[in-house]
């Protein structure tokens, strides 16, 4: 039998994980089967617990669980532990789970692929929840000038900023204060994109030859990406290549192998 990995969500049914993980191992010549498994709110651990006493190798862990998969997990990687989230679980044996974390360094993949530079550039993050929270480390790593986060709820704005303020210079507020200041990439990690909303920004935030990245994705361009393009963004584009980057490193974490992602990316552009 082909070694059984799976990605855990609720809703999950329109997951673009199966089919990347697919080409992954088409490419990479790795005998895998992935599907995507729809878990109960309240049933997580235990089908956790059924998917690794079957044999499973490994887990993918989406929205709403991946606060539950932090949970779960014995052992954390250090990028799992600042996330505080675990989006990738290696099933060391039946019960015996190791929590990483690949959403940060997914999109730092993804802005590189497009020569879109994070070093001595001022960066500004929209949202202050749990997809905000698995980015800010990787971004730090990569030196920027600034990062400053920008939340609806400004207390936990600042208490983002003050969980990683030994990594980088970092702030945090609410939207009312960013009048009058401008960055150079603009990263949309709300859950407002879900309803084709945005925050409220002021009119020049993205510098001359700015550019927009909406964590989100969608078959046409999102409210954020939208606003990017009105707002004169050189680049302003979505989540597909991030998710396709975070897969590509659980892949790597699970097989020890690093997949192609680029020929993956453009086969999941050409069919939406
Ligand atoms: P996720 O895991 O997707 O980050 P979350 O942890 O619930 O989900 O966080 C949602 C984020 O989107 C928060 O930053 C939230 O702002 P609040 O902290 O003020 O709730 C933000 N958000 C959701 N809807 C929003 C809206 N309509 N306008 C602005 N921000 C919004």
């Amino acid at each position: 039998m082909s070694d059984q990995y799976a990605v855990m969500g609720n809703p999950i049914a329109h997951s673009k994980s199966p089919n990347i993980h697919r080409l992954f191992a088409e490419q990479t010549q790795q005998d895998i089967e992935y599907n995507a498994l729809l878990v109960d709110i309240d049933d997580f651990p235990h089908a956790v617990g059924e998917f690794s006493a079957a044999g499973g190798k490994g887990l993918n862990i989406t929205v709403p669980f991946k606060q539950n998969a932090w949970d779960l997990c014995s052992e954390h990687s250090q990028r799992a532990q600042r996330a505080g989230a675990v989006n990738t679980i290696i099933i060391n044996s039946p019960g015996d789970y190791h929590g990483d974390n690949t959403d940060g360094i997914g999109l730092v993949h993804d802005l590189k692929n497009n020569s879109i530079q994070i070093t001595n550039k001022k960066l500004l993050l929209l949202g202050a929840g749990g997809a905000a929270r698995g980015i800010i480390e990787p971004l730090l790593q990569e030196n920027p000038t600034l990062l400053h986060i920008a939340n609806r709820t400004e207390s936990k704005a600042h208490a983002l900023a003050e969980l990683f303020s030994d990594l980088g210079n970092i702030k945090g507020s609410g939207f009312d204060v960013l009048a009058g200041k401008s960055f150079d990439l603009i990263i949309n990690a709300t859950a407002a994109s879900l309803e084709g909303k945005i925050p409220s920004l002021p009119d020049n935030i993205l510098a001359t030859s700015g550019n927009c990245y909406d964590l989100m994705y969608a078959k046409k361009p999102t409210a954020f990406v939208q606003w990017g393009i009105q707002h004169g963004a050189t680049q302003s584009i979505d989540g597909l290549g991030m998710l396709v980057e975070q897969a590509a490193e659980s892949f790597y974490l699970w097989r020890g192998v690093r997949p192609d992602t680029m020929t993956v990316i453009q086969a999941l552009k050409s069919k939406n």
